[in-house]
């Protein structure tokens, strides 16, 4: 049987069948990180050095992994991440995901930059949702997003700290997408010629590709270049711990910085007045060279564990890599390419079915590890 015709109970099944569907420079904007993509590596790779215990006999048939994350009750400690034009991996995706991430209770998050706005994802679901922001240097702009966001059911904002500045990705103007002109034009009409499938679902079917929730601000998804031009010219470098303070004046919910990859940086969020942190480095996609999430965990949860809600996203690839960042020290994780890849497979069904997936591999792993609640993952269940 081909790798690709394969029953996906994997993130990297899900992967083989995204890369059969999608154009290779779609693929590889999802797929690729910074730079040598050292620290994407990392990411997955660390949760090896951090083994689990097993231990016996001790009445696991109440295995429960339900719990909450700021306030709200979830089926597992899990989010879906705030995935940039998400709307392009599949025809309108962002409402797809949040569909299949309601179906299991849990939380999925809207990013600024997505393709679906937050009035299209609140009227498909009518559920609460999480809304993630990029600072832009228009604050009036800011607010009114905010605003649309809370009308529109946002319960919690991620405040994603770590693009003052887009990361290098080589993939993009290797496949033409970025700076390429027209050479690169041609190069992507290539490429699209070879997924037919996506051109009539997601290229035709699938319109408008516009950022929603930036309307007249830039109007284009699939234009990477006219995308970066406005990370460049609108998202704010200048931007400072003053600025949560400020939030927080204009956001009546939670409020969690993502990014946050140094203890000194974590205690300043909790400074802030941020109700906690994502520990992550957007996937490996913006400082290359930096350490893995997970690496980072143990330390962050010493400085601020206790007086904030701790996250942490990269590479998290299946079940046991949660209750591994469970263990460390975090409340719940979010998950990025792996429901990308899902979606772009199967649409909201795949995403649901990993979901399901995920959820088994957790529920597994807790009762062969002896323990029935999620609080009683802990620090002792790492074999040092
Ligand atoms: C294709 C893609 C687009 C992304 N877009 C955003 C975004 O718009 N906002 C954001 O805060 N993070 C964004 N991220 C980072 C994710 O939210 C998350 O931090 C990362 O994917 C986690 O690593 P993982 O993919 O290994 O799970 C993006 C990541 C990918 C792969």
């Amino acid at each position: 049987m081909s790798k690709y015709n394969v029953i996906p109970v994997s993130v990297d099944d899900y992967r083989l069948k995204a890369k059969k569907r999608l154009p290779n420079f779609l693929f590889d904007y999802i797929e690729g990180g910074a730079n040598a993509e050292e620290t994407l590596g990392l990411n997955t790779a660390e949760f090896r050095n951090f083994k689990l215990k097993q231990f016996v006999m001790r009445d696991v048939s109440k295995v429960d992994t339900s719990t909450t994350m700021l306030g709200e009750k979830c089926s597992m400690p899990l989010a879906l991440a705030p995935i940039g034009m998400a709307g392009l991996f599949a025809r309108r995706g962002e409402v797809q995901a949040a569909k299949a991430a309601n179906k299991v209770d849990v939380p999925f998050t809207l990013s600024t930059v997505g393709v679906c706005s937050v009035e299209e994802v609140y009227n498909a679901t009518h559920k609460p949702f999480w809304f993630q922001l990029y600072m832009l240097r228009d604050r009036d702009f800011v607010l009114e997003m905010l605003d649309r966001a809370q009308k529109n059911g946002c319960t919690t904002l991620i405040f994603t700290v770590d693009l003052p500045l887009p990361g290098l990705r080589l993939r993009d103007y290797r496949n033409g997408m970025l700076g390429g002109g027209l050479k690169g034009k041609i190069s992507q009409a290539a490429q699209l010629a070879t997924r037919p499938w996506w051109l009539y679902d997601i290229g035709i079917k699938g319109k408008p590709h516009t950022l929603g929730n930036l309307m007249h601000k830039v109007n284009s998804a699939n234009d990477l270049d006219k995308y970066k031009a406005f990370v460049e010219s609108q998202f704010d470098p200048s931007a400072t711990w003053d600025d949560i303070a400020w939030l927080r004046k204009h956001w009546h919910g939670n409020i969690l910085i993502k990014g946050i990859m140094e203890p000194d940086d974590a205690r300043a969020t909790i400074n802030a007045g941020a109700n906690g942190i994502v520990v992550s480095n957007h996937g490996g996609r913006q400082l290359d060279g930096t350490s893995s999430t997970i690496s980072k965990l143990p330390a962050i949860a010493k400085a601020v564990g206790g007086q904030a809600e701790i996250y942490l996203d990269g590479g998290i690839r299946n079940g046991i890599d949660v209750v591994k960042a469970v263990a460390l020290g975090a409340k719940g994780v979010l998950i990025g390419r792996p429901w990308v890849y899902a979606m772009a497979a199967q649409g909201e069904d795949g995403v649901n079915k990993l979901l399901t997936l995920f959820h088994h591999e957790i529920a597994a792993a807790m009762g062969l590890m002896g323990v029935n609640h999620i609080d009683e993952i802990t620090s002792d269940l790492i074999d040092y």
